[in-house]
């Protein structure tokens, strides 16, 4: 039996490696004989099975293949509804790790334990939807780790870098940059991570296919594509077309529909890297934020590592170079470095110290010290980039005579202004009535090396106190119940 697996769940692309007995890490091939698999869960209509991989995404009707569902994770209202069904991005998460289980044990024997991979910043709800998805398909997720954490391992320990790294992920649906040191030993410590959703690939996507369906109005006089399926044929090629420019200086394609007819797109590296570049700047203005928000500058920094399928677009390079005065440096299996890492995780979890990736506080009335003026404000209880797990406490005072129920709203985020924050949960504890304004509670989160928020108060005059596993208020959290009943209903699907 395997005994370290570690999966990259990803937008576009999901992976799964484990550690040889040797102790190296090696990505585990799907039945498709495919070292990744792409990230597409098709309902097939006529058969009660669903496809993953390749042959969802390359064919079938649109209305019924769900792309890029990772987007979805911290959605609690988002479903695809198909044949009077309703799925939730778990379910259709379980799906592909079903398959990744199920072809990867194939190969190398019962997979029942692994550690899987999330953006630094995916927020509490999107880890616990990830975690469960890995449940219904019969797996235990001994640890969620952060993807450039991963990354991270795995250039430690193939290109035996030391020193303060920058981790730049650009892959297909999101951006992560996470800067951390590596020391002598190969122990890893992050030091702060930023993040952008929906930036990556798919985007780079989109701008090529606007200037193809440019070049062919100005050909044809007529639209590339009219309906969803014609557009993700058109944008399937586009992405081929991309990819080739990374090769490339220009590239000619062929494309049209049955009605108009054929037209030939020449496309020239240079313009297209051209019509990407304010979204590369995007994520440089991430890149700068990091460093700021651990007073680091690009001089700090002694080396750039790659990560991600969208990096090896050489103006993702360039930029970088220029920014920093020195080339990144790439691995070459940028999309296939996540995968292997958190094999790597599995193995030598020890040696890596974490950060908090948010803020956690309350909702809290605070008095402005110039104007005297009261206004609820966040109160931030652990701050980002604290090294976890750890454990932080504050006390306030109770604002309102005769108060029976104490309610705290849990927040995320670092603004202190609350229309800025999340609200995640609510913390309520009933005290005894007849007390006056100004009783002192005592409020405690605490954060766990998965990235999980609990949070506690204590009411010092009657002594009561009460716990919450933050559940974004029950919405879109599965419970043991539910996780085992879908795991059940999901073993009599056939996954393919
Ligand atoms: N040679 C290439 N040139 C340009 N882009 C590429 C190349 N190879 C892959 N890509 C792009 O990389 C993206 C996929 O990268 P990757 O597999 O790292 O992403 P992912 O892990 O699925 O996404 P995320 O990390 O955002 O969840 C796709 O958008 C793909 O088009
Ligand atoms: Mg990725």
């Amino acid at each position: 039996m395997p005994e370290h697996v570690g999966i990259d769940l990803g937008t576009t692309t999901s992976g799964l490696a484990w550690i040889k007995d040797d102790g190296t890490p090696e990505i585990v091939p799907n039945s498709d004989g495919e070292r990744l698999t792409p990230s597409v869960v098709y309902f097939d209509k006529h058969e009660k099975v669903k496809l993953v991989g390749s042959a969802a995404r390359d064919g079938g009707d649109p209305g019924r293949t769900v792309f890029r569902i990772k987007d979805r994770m911290d959605d609690p209202n988002y479903f695809f509804e198909i044949d009077g069904e309703r799925w939730t991005p778990t379910e259709i998460s379980a799906f592909i790790l079903a398959k990744l289980r199920r072809d990867g044990s194939n190969l190398i024997g019962p997979i029942d334990k692994v550690v899987i991979t999330v953006p630094a910043n995916f927020n509490e709800l999107a880890r616990k939807a990830t975690i469960a998805a890995a449940r219904i398909a019969g797996m235990e997720v001994t640890r969620i780790v952060n993807e450039p954490t991963a990354a991270a391992l795995y250039y430690a320990y193939r290109e035996d870098i030391s020193g303060r790294v920058m981790v730049y992920d650009l892959g297909g649906g999101t951006l992560d940059v996470t800067i951390l040191e590596i020391g002598g030993n190969g122990n890893v410590r992050i030091l702060t991570s930023e993040g952008a959703r929906r930036l990556g690939g798919n985007n780079f996507d989109e701008i090529l296919l606007a200037m193809y369906a440019d070049q062919y109005r100005d050909i044809t006089e007529a639209e590339l594509y009219s309906d969803e399926r014609e557009r993700r044929r058109c944008l399937h090629a586009v992405e081929d077309a991309k990819k080739m420019l990374s090769k490339l200086r220009t590239v000619t394609d062929t494309v049209g529909n049955r009605q108009i007819g054929l037209a030939r797109i020449e496309l020239a590296r240079e313009v297209f890297e051209d019509a990407v570049a304010g979204l590369l700047t995007r994520t440089l203005m991430l890149v700068e934020q990091a460093l700021d928000s651990v007073g680091l500058a690009p001089s700090d920094i002694d080396h750039v590592v790659l990560v991600g399928g969208s990096t090896r677009i050489p103006r993702v390079r360039d930029v970088l170079a220029r920014k920093f005065g020195f080339a990144p440096l790439s691995c070459g299996n940028v999309d296939e470095c996540v995968a292997q890492g958190a094999a790597l995780f599995s193995k030598h979890a020890l040696s890596v110290t974490e950060v908090c990736n948010q803020s956690y506080g309350i909702l809290a009335l605070l008095e402005n010290p110039e104007t005297g003026e009261q206004r609820v404000r966040n109160s931030i209880i652990i701050a980002k980039n604290r090294t976890i797990p750890c454990s932080h406490t504050q006390t306030y005072l109770t604002s309102e005579d005769d108060e029976c129920v104490i309610v705290i709203d849990v927040t995320q985020g670092e603004d202190e202004d609350p229309r800025y924050v999340d609200i995640i949960g609510k913390l309520t504890l009933k005290v005894p009535p007849g007390r006056p304004a100004g009783c002192e509670v005592t409020v405690t989160y605490s954060y766990d090396e998965n990235q999980r928020v609990r949070a506690s108060v204590l009411d010092h005059l009657s002594g009561k106190s009460t716990e919450v596993d933050i559940d974004y208020h029950g919405k879109g959290v599965l419970n043991e119940k539910q996780i085992a009943r879908k795991s059940s209903l999901l073993r009599q699907i056939r996954v393919e």
